[in-house]
């Protein structure tokens, strides 16, 4: 019977994944387990830290629900998440940069006219918010489609609210580009947000002395046929976190500037209670392929 001590031991694990048939798993497998072992190296881990390390990561399991994602939000506070973004997006040729899915978003919803208030049932200042979709070279992309999501004036997203499942989406929805690539739609300022600190992920925020604040921002995914998907946000200028993301998410490129406007009719014509707010922001879009990420909501007791 092999006996294996700490410097022989990693070596054994990594081996015991040699007839893994697929080749890709067997080389996570084999990294995950030297960065595990590492890691444990490193730090002298106690028993005591290990022990508190496989409770933290049940409770942070046991938190997820069909409208919940505690590990997504684990893998963003820790900047994994961005990090598989930026290796994924080493090259961008010119086109819009890319952020984080994040944990709020569901999936695609039916199609809505362009110049809908998609949150004419909240309280907030009022924002028009136009756009386009384009190629590298500026060519509309017509007939894309274009997820938006955000959260409301107090911070939150419609999915964490008790009601969701009855009361439907809110802040949320999918335009498709008309033949000049454009969309427009009318929904309120968003603003900073704390991620939510009642769970595993938020407590070891606030233990580790990190404040838990995401700058304001609308989620976009854009989906142009012959094109990669573009997961990303814009965020609102001047926000006080856009320095200090707690999931690391901004990029220069996605900080819009929101004019303050006064006059009593909106873009699209329509009439106007002053003062509203306007963002303009366009999307550039990269040649290639892939799929458009879905809703990585925890699996249903029977799913
Ligand atoms: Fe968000």
């Amino acid at each position: 019977m092999p006996q294996f001590n700490d410097t022989e031991l990693t070596a054994a694990v990594v081996k015991s994944f040699e007839e893994t048939p697929d080749p890709r798993v067997k080389f996570l497998m084999e990294e995950l387990v030297k960065a595990l072992h590492g890691f444990v190296r490193k730090t002298d881990l106690s028993f005591d830290e290990w022990a508190y390390a496989i409770d933290f990561l049940t409770r942070v399991g046991q938190k997820c629900s069909a409208s919940r994602q505690e590990f997504i939000l684990l893998s963003d506070v820790l900047g994994v998440s961005m990090l598989v973004d930026a290796v994924n997006h080493r090259e961008r040729e010119g086109a819009t940069e890319t952020t984080v899915l994040g944990p709020f978003y569901v999936g695609e919803h039916k199609p809505m006219p362009h110049g809908t208030d998609i949150s004419a049932n909240l309280t907030g200042e009022r924002m028009f918010v136009q756009s386009r979709v384009t190629d590298l070279k500026g060519k509309p992309l017509a007939g894309v489609a274009v997820d938006v999501w955000h959260a409301d004036d107090d911070g939150y997203y419609d999915s964490q609210r008790p009601d969701y499942e009855t009361a439907g989406p809110s802040s949320r929805a999918r335009f498709i580009t008309d033949a000049d690539g454009r969309f427009f739609f009318r929904t309120i300022l968003p603003c900073s947000y704390p991620i939510p600190t009642d769970g595993p992920v938020g407590q070891m925020i606030l233990q580790t002395r990190r404040h838990p604040n995401r700058p304001a921002h609308i989620h976009f995914l854009v989906d142009a046929p012959g094109h990669e998907p573009l997961v990303t946000h814009v965020f609102i200028e001047g926000d006080k976190y856009l320095d200090s993301d707690v999931v690391f998410g901004v990029k220069n490129d996605l900080v819009s500037r929101v004019e303050k406007r006064t006059d009593q009719v909106m873009p699209d014509g329509k009439s106007a209670e002053a003062p509203w707010h306007l963002m303009t922001y366009e999307f550039r879009m990269k040649p290639g392929q892939g799929a458009a990420p879905k809703p990585m909501m925890a699996a249903t007791e029977d799913a």
